[in-house]
């Protein structure tokens, strides 16, 4: 398995989707480690990054426990550690594929990355704080504040970024500090950040400034309104917070109307992953979804991490427009779907994507 890539060593920077805030999505046509290096780390931000001092900095940890309590960096540091790798992906990459255009920052095929993280299980602080009876979920609560860009109803008012999680969620919920091998940057949540194994990037709120346990579903912005959506429930709408991160696979290379030399091997490459499953099978196709061929994996199954994975193409003779297109397998058997769900809007986009290179 490689690591991540040395300093330096990178050959372009993430692309910028929008300065203000900072989101940058990586080059995904550059994934050659099994970690992406920090630098080449995505970045969704909603409001300006806080600059929080480290030193006088504490998180809290309150509400439905029998012990409020707030801990210093330096404390958290003392706790058991633990190391996770996991990969992160934004519920709203891929956005530009969809049709008709939808509004947001428009992902290409980066907005998915992986790291490995290092913190404290969120269930050693729970335990410490001891849960009351009627305790349901756990409020994630971030530091940075704003009003939220997306069109009303919106909340009046500036609002911080939060999410909740639901108990059984604690125990594959980091309290992270390290990203591969270093402090967080001030982009990735630094001091402190969680990461929820296997569900889509939303939920691992950044800059973590309180961990509040509730004893109601908490109805929050950014789990009612932005990153939800509409379930059904015997005939009647039923608005759900997004979670668990989708099947998905996509190809690095070659890129969307690259020039493939005629007659030649070429090595098409790209990765695969899911929420709480692990991926089994990559299949490809290169004539636009018509016949499917496997592909090889260059990483062992690992829960809640990608597995690259790489097929030799023989490119025909025959000059011209052809299609590629990946699709993945789980676990439990399910494929990749061939069509957006239409239920999740803007988000979950994980359908297969046909990528159109040039033979010549
Ligand atoms: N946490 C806070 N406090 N503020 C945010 O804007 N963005 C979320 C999540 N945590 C966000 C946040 C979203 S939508 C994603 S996809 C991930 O952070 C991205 O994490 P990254 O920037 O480290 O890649």
């Amino acid at each position: 398995m490689q690591t991540t890539r040395a300093a330096g060593e990178s050959q372009a920077g993430l692309i910028i989707r929008e300065s203000e805030p900072v989101n940058l999505e990586s080059p995904f046509d550059q994934l050659d480690g099994y970690l992406t290096s920090n630098d080449l780390f995505y970045v969704r931000n909603h409001f300006e990054a806080p600059r929080l001092d480290v030193d006088s900095f504490e998180l809290k940890i309150e509400g439905a426990i029998r012990h409020s309590f707030a801990i210093s960096m330096a404390e958290l540091r003392k706790l058991p550690a633990v190391t996770r790798t996991a990969t992160l992906e934004c519920a709203g990459n891929g956005r530009v594929f969809l049709s008709p255009p939808a509004e947001g920052v428009q992902w290409q095929l980066g907005a998915v990355s992986t790291a490995e993280w290092t913190g404290v299980s969120l269930t050693v602080l729970l335990e410490r704080a001891g849960l009351l009876q009627d305790a349901c979920e756990v409020v994630l609560e971030g530091a940075d504040q704003g009003t939220p860009k997306t069109p009303p109803p919106k909340p009046s008012g500036e609002i911080c970024y939060s999410r909740s999680i639901g108990l059984e969620k604690a125990k594959d919920t980091l309290i992270a500090y390290g990203m591969n091998g270093e402090d967080l940057t001030i982009d990735h949540g630094f001091p402190v950040r969680a990461v929820v194994l296997g569900h889509y990037g939303m939920a691992s709120v950044k800059w973590l400034k309180a961990i509040r346990v509730v004893t109601e579903p908490f109805q929050g912005y950014w789990q009612t309104t932005d990153y939800a959506y509409w379930d059904e429930v015997e005939g009647s709408p039923v608005r759900r917070p997004l979670g668990v991160a989708a099947l998905k696979s996509a190809i690095a290379q070659p890129r969307m109307r690259e020039l493939v030399a005629a007659g030649e091997s070429y090595r098409v490459f790209g990765a695969a992953w899911c929420g709480d499953l692990v991926v089994n099978r990559v299949e490809i196709s290169t004539d636009d979804g018509a016949t499917w061929q496997a592909t090889t994996f260059l990483d062992p199954e690992c829960p809640f991490c990608w597995r690259r994975w790489e097929f030799l193409w023989q490119v025909p003779q025959q000059r011209g427009t052809y299609i590629l297109k990946s699709r993945a397998w789980d676990s439990e058997g399910n494929m990749q779907p061939e069509e957006h769900d239409r239920r999740f809007g803007s988000y979950v986009i994980h359908h297969t994507v046909g990528i159109e290179v040039i033979v010549q």
